[in-house]
């Protein structure tokens, strides 16, 4: 059983797909931190995040260790994330990993939930469920704000909004795998639904898709 769970910027993807995976004891991964642990290996490295050479040879050399680093969830390391996302070299060699999580499941367990913006269109088109989730750029903008403070950074409301509506522009546009819901997804607005409704919704239309 494979679930994908695709959205743009803090649409509630992550929150929604690991508490799908907890629930049914299947293999969550966040597909999200692949291209993020990218990034922040070339950031480390004083390295150029656009520039395709050095981000496809750090997509090949990327390890599972890396995906464990701190520094994934800073902004800068946001953005960065999603200019090496557009370019199709990195996304390739980045493939065969996320596919194997979902057929080969970790722990052998009976199925996998992966998030990210491409997963039921490009990663799993034969995903046994869809989820494409959305929500009001300002409400999207709030909550990644409110994360952050929560975290202990510093943040500023209007920054936020603003990188987001940058790197939502720059996920949609690229010509590679962009950010968009397969036909056959299930939309659900989150703008105005907590975690525990949209868990809830989700829970159930697996239910349905099961009987
Ligand atoms: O959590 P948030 O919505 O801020 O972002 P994320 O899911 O951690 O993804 C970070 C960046 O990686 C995105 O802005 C995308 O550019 C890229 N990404 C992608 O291109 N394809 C995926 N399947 C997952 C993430």
């Amino acid at each position: 059983m494979i679930i994908a769970v695709d959205g743009p910027v803090a649409a509630g993807k992550g929150t929604l797909a690991r508490r799908l995976a907890a629930a049914l004891d299947y293999a969550y991964l966040d597909t999200g931190s692949i291209y993020r642990a990218v990034a922040a290996k070339i950031l480390a490295a004083g390295g150029d995040a656009e520039n395709p050479e050095t981000a496809t040879a750090a997509a090949r050399a990327l390890e599972p260790i890396d995906l464990e680093r701190d520094d994934l969830r800073l902004e800068t390391v946001s953005q960065a994330a999603s200019k090496v996302a557009a370019i199709p070299s990195v996304r390739a060699a980045l493939l065969d990993f996320q596919r194997d999580f979902a057929d080969r499941p970790p722990g052998r367990r009976n199925g996998a939930v992966l998030d990210g913006r491409d997963i039921g269109t490009v990663v799993c088109p034969e995903a046994n469920v869809k989820f494409f989730l959305t929500a009001s750029v300002e409400a999207r903008a709030a909550r990644r704000h409110k994360e952050l403070i929560e975290r202990g950074e510093e943040s500023i409301y209007a920054r936020v909004l603003q990188d987001l509506r940058e790197r939502d522009a720059r996920d949609s546009g690229r010509a590679t795998a962009p950010l968009r819901a397969a036909e056959d997804a299930v939309r659900l607005d989150t703008s105005s639904m907590d975690a525990d409704q949209a868990f809830a919704v989700a829970m159930a239309e697996i239910a349905r898709r099961r009987d």
